[in-house]
């Protein structure tokens, strides 16, 4: 298994870059999982005909134990599976809380 981080400051087209990335696997045959770790929730929104999918966070706060992968992978696009991890408001509290 390869894992690749894409990171960098907003609006620098990270999102854009690692969904046509992970797209661009996915045609070539490899099984692909893009886990967004911004707290704007966006970078699978390509990946899924726009919609924006639930995030772990708030799946987590709303069903708790009785969590499922169901509740938080999503297949998009050529069968990638998308995962947003979620986080405080852009700009207030701490990021880092949904990448944990
Ligand atoms: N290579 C590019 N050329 C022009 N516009 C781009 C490019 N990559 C991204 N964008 C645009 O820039 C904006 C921010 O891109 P996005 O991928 O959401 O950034 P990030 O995830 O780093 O915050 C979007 O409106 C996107 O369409
Ligand atoms: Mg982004």
């Amino acid at each position: 298994m390869r894992k690749i981080a894409i990171y960098g400051k907003g609006g620098i087209g990270k999102s854009t870059t690692t969904s046509n990335l992970s797209a661009a696997l996915a045609l070539k045959g490899y099984k692909v999982m893009q886990v967004g770790c911004d707290p704007k929730s966006d970078s699978t929104k390509n990946l899924m005909k726009g919609m924006r999918i639930p995030t772990v966070l708030e799946q987590l706060k709303e069903k708790g134990e009785a969590l499922e992968l169901k509740d938080i992978v999503f297949e998009g696009f050529g069968g990638i599976l998308c995962v947003e991890a979620g986080g405080p408001t852009p700009g207030i509290g701490c990021a880092g809380r949904g990448i944990i």
